[in-house]
């Protein structure tokens, strides 16, 4: 069995400020890393798609290396429309996966366990939407055939696919069908991890699953076709874990970082222990 954990969109700030002026997400952050170590099956790894500081100020990573240091096993971040690709490579130069494919883009494939990770970074310098270079493309077509049908997840930030958020929508992932053709060429890619939207969203694309993660920090309001409200708010943080075994292939659970009241026991079961939490 092969777990994933996938957070995303920190939006990490400088140590004493708030995102927006309003939404703490470094603490957010170092709650949803803390929620992460203390799950009782510990992940082999874990995704960061993207969006990591909000400000694209590569001195804001410092804040990243700390929050992120925290995590108790192997993570793997994207670089997002907020990101600055190669201030984020720098950050973390000592991970093996600062050794970008692509020059200046945080471009690379990993290992977790039996399955393949390949990274894009869709990020488009000062600008909200994603774009995937030719480049890109090719290291990912020349990932998906070396991996000859070893399962495979791509995770890029921007979605391939709209959500029925329009505002959104309009900054999602240029030219996807150029993604599609390649992905469509590969029956072993199991997801494509993305994030950005700041809501969980799942979604079919080129025979396969799009995952976008809730952020850690705040959401987007749920606006779908009609419906233009724009804004974020303090609905609570959450993220997915993405479970593989080779009996069954790969299901996602979505998991919230705060712990709410219980487990209760069923009426029926007999109480073997009362609650313990708040
Ligand atoms: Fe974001
Ligand atoms: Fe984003």
């Amino acid at each position: 069995m092969i777990l994933i954990a996938q957070i995303s969109d920190l939006h990490l700030v400088s140590e004493g400020k708030r995102c927006y002026g309003l939404v703490d997400t470094n603490e957010l952050a170092r709650r949803a890393v803390d929620a992460i170590n203390r799950l009782n099956r510990r992940p082999d790894a874990v995704v960061v798609s993207g969006d990591i500081i909000d400000t694209a100020k590569a001195a804001d990573y410092a804040v990243a290396q700390d929050i992120l240091g925290e995590l108790e096993m192997p993570f793997f971040p994207l670089s997002g429309n907020h990101d600055h690709s190669t201030g984020l490579k720098a950050a973390f130069s000592d991970h093996p996966f600062s050794a970008s494919s692509v020059p200046d883009r945080l471009c690379y494939g990993a290992d977790v366990g039996a399955i393949r990770l390949v990274v894009l970074d869709s990020s488009v310098s000062r600008a909200p939407h994603g774009e995937l270079s030719e480049a890109q493309l090719s290291f990912l077509e020349q990932e998906l055939s070396a991996s000859n049908g070893r399962p495979a997840v791509v995770a890029v930030h921007h979605p391939p696919i709209p959500t029925g958020n329009r505002s959104m929508d309009k900054f999602g992932l240029r030219r996807p069908s150029e993604l599609a053709a390649v992905i469509s060429r590969h029956s072993n890619v199991l997801r494509i991890l993305c994030g950005h939207c700041h809501r969980g969203v799942l979604g079919s694309f080129a025979g396969t699953m799009v995952a976008i993660a809730p952020a850690a920090s705040h959401q987007l309001e749920l606006a779908l076709d009609g419906d233009d409200t724009f804004g974020f708010n303090l609905e609570p943080p959450a993220f997915f874990l993405h479970r593989w075994t080779r009996a069954h292939g790969m299901t996602t659970q979505f998991a919230m970082v705060e712990r709410y009241p219980g487990p209760f026991p069923f009426p029926w079961e007999k109480p073997s222990n009362p609650p313990s939490r708040e």
